[in-house]
C-alpha cells in the first residue's frame, strides 16, 4: 500500500467532547433512564463513538465520495454486472413525494396510483419479453432466480410428480446454479461447444425427473444460443421447464421476444436492462415473467385491476407466497417505468441495438492485440483473454489494474469461468464512440506495454492512491468494523 494522502478513518478524528450540533436547551424534565428502560437495554457509553465538528463530518465523507468511480465518474465496463447508466430523469421521478413518501401500509384506494404504475410495468415487461404475467417483488435478479424455481418446484408439487433435477450449462452466471439449489433441485451441468450450447447436450440429460433447463440468452460469453427453440422443445417434450436467466436482456429489447422461443419463465435485472441502480442484491429490483401455465404460482399479493380501479390480490392458493415484505422495492420499479416512458419502444430498441454496436465495435478493434476466444459477431458483450499477454508473464489482474491508471474502472475479469483469464467487457448503449475509442486505445497500449515493457503492467496501479491491495486477505479476513 503507497502511504501518505489517505483519509483517516473518522474515529480517528475524533476529539474528546468535540461536537458537530448545537441544541437547544430542553424544556422538558429530565428523566433518568434507569427509571423507564430496562438495565438489559441500556449501556453506560457507546465505545469509541467518534466526535467530530459537522465540517469535519462533512469534509471527510466528501472526500471518501470523491474516491469513488461511478459510472458517473468514466467509463465502467463491467461485463455481466453492467453498470448501465441511470438517467437523472428517473430519480425525479422517484422522489416525486407521491411516491416516495407512500407508505407500504396505506389502503389501496389511497395508492391508486402507485398500483397503476406497477400494474403498467408489470404490462410493460410482459410485453417486451413476451410473457404472460409478471411479479415485481423479487429484490435482485438472483431473487428472481430463487422466485421462478420455487414456482417450478411447486408446479410438479401440485401435480403429485414432484422433479429432483435442473439442467444448467457450464457458462452460466454462478447465481443460477445457487438459486437452482435453494429450491431444493440437484444441478446437472452441461458443456457448451463453441461457446453456445447444443440440442444433443441437452438431449443427453433431459428425462422426466429433470423440472428445467436453466439457460442465459445472451449467455455469459455474450453470444445468442441460436439453438433455443430446438433445446426448449426437447425440453418440452419431456414435460420439463425452460428458465431464461434474463438478465441480458439489453441486448434484445424490442427486436426479439424470449417468449416466442419457447421460454417460461424469466427473471429481468432492472439495473441490468431498465437503468435502476443495482442495489447489490438489496434495495433492488429483479422481477419474473411467466406463461399462463405457472400464473397460479406467482408470489402475492398480485396487482390486479377491476374496471378502472386497481387493487393488491391475496386470493391466489396456489401462490409460492410472498418473496419479500411489501409488494418489492417500490422506487426502483418507479425508476424502471421511468425509463421505459421515456424511452418509448422505439427508444429500447434502438438502446439494445447501440448496446450490440458498441461491443461489436470494441470487439473488432481489441482482437487485434487480445486473443478472443469466440471469434464471431457478439451480443451485448465481449470476452477477451490475457492468452497472448501471458507469454509475457502479464496476466488478465494485471491488465486490469492498469487500465485503472488511464482512467478507466476494469472490466469484469476471470468470468466467465470457461475462458481462462477472461477480460470481460460490456460497455452498453450510452457510450459515445470517443469514450469508446479512448478506452480502446489505451487497451492497446496496455498491449504495447505488456510486449515491450511487461514490468509496468505488473506494477500497476502506479497513479491511484492505493496500490494493489492483498484481495485474498481482503475476502479471506475482511477487517469490516473499527475497534478500539
Ligand atoms: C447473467 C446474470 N444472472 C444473474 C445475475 C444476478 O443478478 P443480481 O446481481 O441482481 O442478483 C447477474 C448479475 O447482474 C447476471 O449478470
Amino acid at each position: 500500500m503507497k502511504s501518505g494522502n489517505n483519509e483517516p478513518l473518522i474515529f480517528e478524528k475524533s476529539a474528546k467532547d468535540r461536537i458537530g450540533i448545537s441544541m437547544p436547551k430542553s424544556d422538558c424534565p429530565d428523566v433518568n433512564p434507569n427509571n423507564v428502560i430496562s438495565k438489559e437495554f441500556l449501556r453506560d457509553d457507546i465505545e469509541g463513538f467518534p466526535e467530530v465538528s459537522e465540517l469535519d463530518a462533512v469534509r471527510h465523507f466528501t472526500r471518501l465520495s470523491q474516491k469513488n468511480f461511478g459510472v458517473d465518474t468514466d467509463f465502467y465496463p463491467l461485463g455481466s454486472c453492467t453498470m448501465k447508466y441511470n438517467p437523472k430523469v428517473n430519480e425525479d421521478m422517484a422522489r416525486l413525494s407521491g411516491f416516495s413518501k407512500a407508505h407500504p401500509y396505506q389502503a389501496p384506494e389511497l395508492s391508486q396510483g402507485a398500483l397503476q404504475l406497477m400494474y403498467e410495468l408489470e404490462g410493460f415487461l410482459s410485453e417486451i419479453s413476451g410473457m404472460d404475467a409478471v411479479t415485481l417483488q423479487p429484490a435482485a435478479g438472483a431473487h428472481g432466480e430463487l422466485c421462478g424455481m420455487l414456482m417450478i418446484s411447486a408446479y410438479f408439487k401440485a401435480k403429485g410428480k414432484p422433479r429432483k433435477k435442473v439442467i444448467i450449462p457450464d457458462t452460466a452466471h454462478g447465481t443460477n446454479p445457487a438459486s437452482s439449489n435453494l429450491a431444493g433441485f440437484t444441478v446437472v451441468t452441461i458443456k457448451e461447444g463453441k461457446g453456445i450450447i447444443s440440442p444433443e447436450a441437452v438431449a443427453s440429460v433431459m428425462d422426466e425427473d429433470t423440472a428445467a433447463l436453466m439457460l442465459t440468452n445472451p449467455n455469459t460469453i455474450g453470444l445468442f444460443e441460436t439453438n433455443i427453440k430446438e433445446i426448449a422443445d426437447i425440453v418440452h417434450k419431456k414435460g420439463g421447464f425452460v428458465y431464461c436467466d434474463g438478465a441480458n436482456l439489453n441486448a434484445l429489447m424490442g427486436i426479439a421476444k424470449l417468449g416466442d422461443m419457447g421460454v417460461d419463465v424469466i427473471q429481468f435485472n432492472l439495473h441490468k436492462t431498465f437503468s435502476t441502480p443495482h442495489g447489490g442484491g438489496g434495495p433492488g429490483s429483479g422481477p419474473v415473467g411467466v406463461k399462463k401455465i405457472l400464473e397460479p404460482f406467482l408470489p402475492v399479493p398480485r396487482i390486479i385491476k377491476r374496471g378502472k380501479r386497481f387493487n393488491l390480490g391475496f386470493n391466489c392458493p396456489m401462490s409460492i407466497g410472498r418473496l419479500k415484505a411489501f409488494y418489492g422495492n417500490f422506487g426502483i420499479m418507479v425508476r424502471a417505468y421511468s425509463y421505459i416512458r421515456a424511452m418509448g419502444p422505439d427508444g429500447l430498441k434502438k438502446a439494445s441495438e447501440m448496446a450490440v454496436l458498441n461491443a461489436n465495435y470494441i470487439m473488432e478493434k481489441l482482437k487485434k492485440a487480445y486473443h478472443l476466444p469466440f471469434d464471431q459477431t457478439c451480443m451485448h458483450e465481449c470476452v477477451l483473454s490475457d492468452k497472448i499477454q501471458s507469454e509475457k508473464g502479464v496476466y488478465t489482474l494485471d491488465i486490469a489494474k492498469r487500465l485503472m491508471d488511464y482512467g478507466f474502472h476494469p472490466p469484469t475479469i476471470y468470468f466467465p469461468l470457461v475462458v481462462p483469464g477472461a477480460i470481460m467487457i460490456e460497455p452498453t448503449e450510452t457510450e459515445s464512440k470517443e469514450t469508446i475509442d479512448r478506452f480502446i486505445a489505451a487497451m492497446m497500449t496496455i498491449a504495447n506495454e505488456a510486449r515491450e515493457s511487461p514490468d509496468i503492467v505488473k506494477n500497476a496501479p502506479q497513479t491511484t492512491k492505493i496500490g494493489r491491495l492483498d484481495e485474498v486477505n481482503a475476502v479471506k479476513k475482511p477487517v469490516l468494523r473499527w475497534k478500539p
